[in-house]
């Protein structure tokens, strides 16, 4: 990319509104990288979690539309099975298989990973979607905050259980949100129990945590491709339920789902070479922090990593 061409990109970015809105991809679509080729996932499965609504649906459709068999995962079976019978009527020659697992609940993510590793051999791509913007304070069967459970747990096990049937050079997605730019690491109170509740908060800091946790299974998954990544703002239900005013505001500006799906489909199909902490936007790498808070303190990171390996019983 030319060099102001690199600026100019990198302008929209920290700029945060032209960028995360509609307009990134309008604008960037100029220059970003091609790709994927038509074709590019034929013979190849992948996974995608939170599946049933929003930019997780807009991503099973772009792996399919590029050949992919495609598992979809969600935590409402009729939902899912819903969602698989629409797929098929309007894709006929489309593979998908419906999938589910309530991605927060640790014991029916073990349940599934052993009955999905049963069953199937090689896994090409796995993208950790599901996400959720609470109201209130919940916990989960095992005791565990909502956000907590459902975007940091839960797809760490997933990820364990699932390390071994991931093929060669398989890529592995995790969808964050550029709302955690504004949370720093917390290595205290992961369960948010002190003060009191904001589920924007938790959320963001949550977010954070799977930024630190992609580049942590980076190193652990060698031969493999490992990122994280957000879509900018998107409308989708989940915007519509979670933050209303948002949504109404910025309703004109708002991403399509398959705006928002963009980066991740385009990772699964190109695999591009990628440096830690592998954050990516717009099909390009973006830092993962801002200037105040550059990079991550190791120690801190440790003692996170450590309370993820407890709660989740995956050593560290
Ligand atoms: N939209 C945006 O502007 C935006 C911005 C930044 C990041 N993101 C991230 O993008 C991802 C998708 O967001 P979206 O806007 O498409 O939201 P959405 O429309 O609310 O979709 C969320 C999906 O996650 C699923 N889900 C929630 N909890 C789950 C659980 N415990 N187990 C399994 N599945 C669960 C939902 O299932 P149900 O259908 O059963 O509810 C739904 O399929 C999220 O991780 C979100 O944080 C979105």
């Amino acid at each position: 990319m030319p060099a102001l061409t690199r600026l100019a990109d990198a302008l929209l970015d920290r700029a945060v509104v032209p960028g995360y809105s509609k307009l990134g991809p309008a604008l960037r679509r100029r220059w970003w990288p091609s790709g994927p080729v038509p074709g590019a996932l034929i013979g190849k499965r992948v996974l995608v979690t939170g599946a049933t609504s929003g930019i997780g649906t807009a991503i099973a459709e772009g792996a399919l539309t590029l050949g992919a068999t495609v598992h979809v995962l969600g935590r409402n079976r009729a939902k899912t099975e819903d969602l698989v019978a629409r797929l098929e009527r309007e894709r006929p020659g489309a593979t998908l298989v419906a999938e589910v697992c309530d991605v927060g609940d640790l014991d029916a993510v073990r349940a599934w990973a052993a009955d999905f590793t049963g069953r199937v051999d090689e896994l090409h791509g796995l993208v950790h979607n599901a996400g959720a913007l609470p109201a209130e304070r919940s916990e989960t069967a095992q005791g565990h905050e909502l956000t907590l459970a459902v975007h940091v747990l839960g797809p760490h096990l997933m990820t364990a259980l699932l390390a071994d049937t991931l093929a060669p050079g398989a890529a592995v997605v995790w969808m964050s949100s550029g709302g955690m730019y504004g949370a720093g690491l917390r290595d205290d109170d992961l369960e948010f129990t002190d003060g009191e509740y904001s589920g924007v908060r938790a959320y963001a800091r949550t977010k954070r945590m799977q930024v630190v946790l992609a580049a942590e299974w980076a190193g652990r998954l060698p031969g493999k491709h490992v990122y994280s990544t957000h879509p900018g703002w998107v409308a989708t239900d989940g915007v519509t339920a979670s933050i209303p005013g948002f949504g109404k505001v910025m309703a004109p500006l708002l991403r399509t789902p398959e705006d928002g799906a963009d980066t991740t489909v385009w990772l699964l199909a190109t695999r591009p070479a990628s440096r830690s902490p592998h954050f990516w936007h717009d099909r390009a790498q973006r830092p993962s922090t801002l200037g105040w808070e550059r990079g991550q303190d190791p120690a801190k990171v440790r003692r996170f990593l450590d309370q993820v390996a407890a709660a989740t019983d995956v050593p560290g």
